[in-house]
């Protein structure tokens, strides 16, 4: 089964073919980075209308590289929801009027599904992914991109419950602020992860913000940068975000780069650790979304989730620590992707291939397949209609 997904939700415009399931045939993605990295962020009406030039080119681009035409695609799947309307309106016309005129069915995909099913896509290294080298359920997805931060469990495919979420601002927007503040460019996540790494985790002290349950906040940790970066420069806290980084030397900014990433690292795992503890039988954790490809969240991912075994394993002789990184397993072969797998006794831990954490089509397409295979039925491509904001749990 061939399904050409579409994706358009935010800034990128995205094509992929996949057989199967998981097995890209292709996947093409032009990004407008370039264009908004001059402004600082994403303008809605300037992405909505780039994705109106670039998704021709990019859905005939994804056919060719897959060296298929339209008699050979079985499905075609698309985002329809959350995202900026003018952008997921693009993708969403374009899926319609392709089924429609080709007469193909039509699967609406929720785009935090597709992040989460992103680590389940063949990243096609020389080893074969075996069925049992997938995450197994029930399992517990950390869903962190620009717009959401969320813990999802997952009784099984196509099945989610909300059971933590930011109460303010996700993280990757927090990442994005606090680049800003210390003069970085947008994107601000992978910006400040490069500047982390001249920097010192430990220079500046950062509070974790008490919520409770599984909820997150991020808004107070942005606002701690700020205060802290004022302090630091002997500013007064009235002296705008926009002057300080002229304040800042070199190693200053890559030292506060590199306290505010621990932090938020920190946060994330921390409420991951409450979560294994609250749903003790859980088989997998998967990571998902655009900040799933920092890598120091990645190597401290090793770490601090070894608590759960010390919590949950009567036997004492097992031995907690670090996880060990598979070298069975065809992801650790993957060129970009360090600690993109790594298993414990109980339970695996999943990273999408660095280049399947931001947003793509093919993501898109391995949802789909699961929807199909979990008897979702297509949807009327006369009325599909597109969302801001709809929860996982809704559809
Ligand atoms: O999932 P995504 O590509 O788009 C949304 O659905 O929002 O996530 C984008 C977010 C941005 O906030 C970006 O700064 C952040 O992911 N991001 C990172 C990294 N790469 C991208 N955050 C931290 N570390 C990174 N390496
Ligand atoms: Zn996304």
């Amino acid at each position: 089964m061939k399904i050409l997904a579409i994706e358009s939700s935010c800034d990128e415009t995205a094509a992929a073919v996949i057989e199967d399931g998981r097995q890209i045939l292709s996947n093409v993605v032009v990004s407008q980075i370039d264009i908004f990295a001059e402004y600082g962020g994403v303008i809605p009406e300037v992405a909505a209308r780039s994705h109106l030039e670039a998704i021709l080119p990019v859905i005939h681009k994804a056919l060719g590289d897959a060296g298929s035409d339209k008699t050979e695609i079985d499905a075609i799947a698309v985002t329809h929801t959350p995202g900026l309307m003018g952008s997921l309106m693009i993708g969403t016309l374009t899926a319609r009027m392709l089924a429609i005129l080709w007469q193909k069915p039509l699967y609406a995909v929720h785009h935090l599904k597709s992040h989460i099913y992103a680590n389940w896509l063949d990243a096609g290294d020389d080893v074969a992914m075996l069925d049992s080298d997938l995450p197994k359920f029930p399992l517990l997805a950390l869903v962190i991109s620009g717009g959401h931060t969320q813990i999802i469990y997952m009784p099984s495919h196509n099945q989610f419950e909300i059971i933590g979420t930011t109460k303010d601002d996700a993280v990757g927007e927090c990442f994005d602020k606090v680049a800003k503040i210390l003069g970085l460019p947008y994107p601000g996540g992978p910006a400040i992860a490069d500047c982390a790494k001249n920097g010192n985790p430990t220079r500046y002290h950062l509070p974790h913000p008490r919520v409770d349950g599984l909820d997150f906040s991020f808004s107070g940790l942005k606002t701690a940068v700020l205060r802290a970066v004022q302090a630091e420069c002997g500013l007064s806290i009235t002296t705008p975000s926009y002057e300080l980084k002229e304040h800042l030397s070199e190693q200053q900014k890559a030292d506060f780069a590199a306290s505010f990433q621990q932090t938020a690292c920190e946060i994330l795992l921390e409420k991951m650790e409450k979560a294994l503890e609250q749903y003790p039988k859980v088989k997998s954790v998967v990571f998902a979304g655009g900040v799933s490809a920092n890598r120091q969240l990645r190597s401290l991912a090793l770490n601090s989730l070894k608590g759960h075994q010390e919590a949950t394993d009567e036997s004492k002789d097992v031995k907690t620590g670090m996880f060990a990184k598979s070298s069975k397993n065809a992801r650790s072969g993957a060129l970009n992707a360090e600690y993109d797998y790594f298993k414990r006794d109980d339970i695996d831990i999943f990273f999408p291939e660095a280049r399947f954490t931001g947003d793509n089509a093919a993501m898109v397409g391995v949802a789909a397949y699961f929807e199909i295979q979990s008897g979702v039925k297509p949807t009327d491509p006369y009325r599909l209609s597109i969302a801001p904001r709809t929860k996982i749990s809704e559809k």
